[in-house]
């Protein structure tokens, strides 16, 4: 038996419906911040991934489904949607024509990592990027959207802020902690040293107790940044009070890609095991700049779709529509006439079998629809059709052209 890839499932059935709900949800809410949808391709250039999310990552590093096509082109499956959402951004030219732009998408993402529970290499985020804000009201906006989203489906958060400080303060913090892990470079990992040479903030998130142990003592970037993102930093944590958004000020929150400055966050389930991040964005003021964009000021976050299924609390599903079947070999030709009209506006299911009533409203519950319709001869010799309530069980028979 050909089974699927591994870390990469199949969503149908009850899978499905806590998909689309999340979706629907998650939709309902981006709009009413003003979001509009946007679809950008699964394949793009290799580079672009290598010059956003960045070489030293473990998503780039480590992670990507990268290959070269029948051109010859070096491409790869998406690791992420912020890239793509602002090469889009960049190649429509909405960085020249300035303004605000405000775009949400949804989509599956690759990454080839071990696959686990809650860790897989096909998965499913819902994202959004803000562009031309500079203000931290919007980053503000960002957390109380996740929020929204969170409440609307039931679920519980632990929120984790941190601010990665700017152009103007992180290259004076970086090398105070160059300097702090040069002094223990003997103890620390392998996985540290390399950091140290390509992106040494990234040690701060680094998972072997023995490092976080040694870091406890590191220099902390909150106390580095600059008069700016101290005060940018205090205006969100406000916001946040004001707007009743409990949060955990996390320093060791480095966030696993290259491209943000200034807000980092990060939303936590205690409900899922090991794979905890349910949510996680930041700014990113550089990086359509780095895109060879218009200096452009930006923020985002990203949903893990699988790991919110599991957390979802479904609403009560509502009986729906119409379950039409055949008593006899001859009525069957009229049900698919009737049922094809009342689709027309409405959710109808048809049984091509004919079989006796006991075995249609049989049926009929089993598909969850809120009326079952039978026509036998007796109907057919009347032109009526028998129609019973599956919820209130009331029973009648009407007139086809009624029904
Ligand atoms: P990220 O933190 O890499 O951020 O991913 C966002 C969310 O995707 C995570 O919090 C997690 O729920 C889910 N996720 C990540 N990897 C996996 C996996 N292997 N299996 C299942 N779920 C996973 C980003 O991707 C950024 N683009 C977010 C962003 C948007 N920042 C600014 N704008």
């Amino acid at each position: 038996m050909i089974t699927s890839l591994r870390g990469m499932n199949d969503i149908l059935s009850d899978d499905y419906k806590r998909f689309t709900y999340f979706i629907d949800t998650a939709t309902k809410i981006a709009q009413r911040y003003g979001f509009h949808f946007i679809e950008t391709p699964l394949l793009e250039e290799t580079s672009l991934f290598k010059r956003s999310v960045g070489e030293s990552s473990d998503i780039v590093g480590k992670e990507m489904y990268q290959f070269v096509d029948k051109g010859g082109n070096d491409i790869c499956l998406r690791p992420e949607g912020t890239a793509g959402v602002v090469r889009a951004f960049i190649q429509k030219k909405l960085d020249r024509a300035g303004g605000v732009h405000r775009f949400f998408y949804h989509g599956a993402m690759f990454r080839y990592e071990r696959p686990q529970k809650g860790r897989l290499r096909q998965f499913h985020q819902f994202g959004v990027e803000s562009f031309g804000v500079e203000s931290v009201y919007e980053d503000a906006n960002m957390i109380m959207m996740v929020s929204d989203i969170l409440k609307e489906l039931g679920i519980g958060y632990r929120l984790q802020l941190n601010s990665l400080g700017c152009i103007e303060c992180m290259p004076s913090y970086r090398k105070k902690l160059i300097h702090f892990v040069q002094e223990c470079k003997d103890t620390i990992c392998e996985d540290c040293i390399r950091r140290l040479d390509t992106n040494p903030i990234r040690v701060l998130d680094c998972k072997n107790g023995s490092c976080q142990e040694l870091y406890i003592n590191a220099p902390k970037l909150m106390q580095n940044l600059c008069s700016e993102c101290e005060k940018d930093f205090t205006t969100l944590t406000k916001i946040l009070d004001d707007n009743a958004i409990a949060y955990e000020i996390n320093t060791n929150l480095v966030r696993g890609l290259d491209y943000y400055s200034k807000t980092a966050f990060e939303f936590v389930s205690d409900n899922i095991g090991s794979q905890s991040a349910i949510a996680g964005g930041g700014r990113y003021d550089r990086l359509v700049e780095f895109l060879d964009g218009r200096p452009t000021p930006a923020v985002g976050f990203a949903m893990g779709i699988e790991r919110l299924m599991e957390l979802i609390k479904m609403p009560e599903v509502k009986k729906e529509g119409y379950y039409i079947g055949a008593m006899d070999d001859e009525s069957i030709d009229t049900i698919i006439k009737v049922a094809h009209k009342k689709r027309e506006s409405n959710l109808v299911i048809v049984d091509y079998k004919s079989k006796n009533l006991k075995n249609h409203l049989k049926a009929a519950d089993k598909t969850n629809a809120k009326y079952c319709a039978v026509i036998g001869s007796e109907e057919m010799k009347n032109g009526t059709i028998w129609v019973k309530n599956l919820e209130d069980k009331t029973e009648k028979t009407v007139t086809l052209e009624d029904f």
